[in-house]
């Protein structure tokens, strides 16, 4: 069975402060990491601070990270500025990214290898716009994401690899998909890797996000494809966090 991955996106939210009165809120509550993986993924400048007080029951994520090992790249991060203080995780290809900030299928798989290259764990974000679910398209657009992202990936890395699939429809916006949406896609996105990948692709690991919260998350998480979600903003308080987490222990 799939251990569930519950993983919060904080985006661009939260000083240090409130990072510390998070962390301090959820460390004693949080389920053990055999029973869930639970991950928050949080600005750059609060992973030091969270990676040293994250316990044996959290783990730590970044937001995005570039594909060089170092050099001319003006306010970009590595893969090993991330290990070394501590990251576990990358989001990388958020649908914000990939229309606020050149994000490409194209940089996508650079990053992913860079990524499983350097040992952290990337969560890949693809889903498709409201125009192209209304036009029938959104199978069509996350196989072709996930044909270019994933191009040149091992079987090793796909067993590792989390891809979130996040409508963009969805996001922040209260508009949940149906769990039967979710979980239709979801299986899409295991078969668009089988196809690709084999039979390693029953071991990697699918989240939904999109406006999932603690009323919502028990149905998501039923669904035999969703391994877990991927949260924004029910994610930013702790006592919600800690009750996302604990509908991932396996029942
Ligand atoms: P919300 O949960 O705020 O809709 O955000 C989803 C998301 O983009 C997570 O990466």
């Amino acid at each position: 069975m799939r251990r569930k991955i519950i993983a919060g996106n904080w985006k661009m939210n939260k000083t240090r402060d409130e990072a510390l009165q998070f962390i301090y809120a959820i460390s004693e509550k949080l389920p053990s990491l055999d029973e869930v993986d639970s991950v928050i993924c949080a600005p750059f400048p609060l992973l030091r601070t969270l990676s040293k007080r994250q316990g044996e029951n959290l783990r730590i994520g970044a937001q995005n990270m570039h594909y060089a090992d170092s050099g001319a790249y003006t306010g970009e991060i590595s893969a090993d500025m991330l290990t070394t203080i501590g990251v576990t995780y990358v989001i990388i290809g958020h649908s914000e990214r990939r229309a606020m900030f050149n994000e490409t299928d194209e940089t996508v798989n650079l990053k992913l290898k860079k990524a499983f290259e350097k040992g952290l764990i990337p969560i890949l974000c693809v889903g498709e716009t409201l125009e192209e679910r209304e036009k029938g398209h959104e199978k069509k657009v996350v196989k072709a994401q996930l044909e270019k992202d994933l191009e040149g990936l091992t079987k090793q890395d796909i067993e590792h690899l989390v891809i979130a699939y996040e409508p963009i429809w969805a996001i922040g916006t209260g508009r949940t998909a149906t769990s039967e949406q979710a979980e239709e896609m979801c299986a899409y996105v295991r078969k668009v890797v089988k196809d690709l990948y084999g039979q390693v692709a029953d071991k990697m690991r699918v989240q939904y996000g999109g406006s999932v919260k603690v009323s919502n998350i028990d149905e998501i998480l039923s669904m035999p494809n969703i391994d877990g979600a991927l949260v924004g903003g029910a994610s930013l308080k702790a006592e919600d966090f800690v009750k996302l987490v604990e509908a991932g222990v396996n029942k």
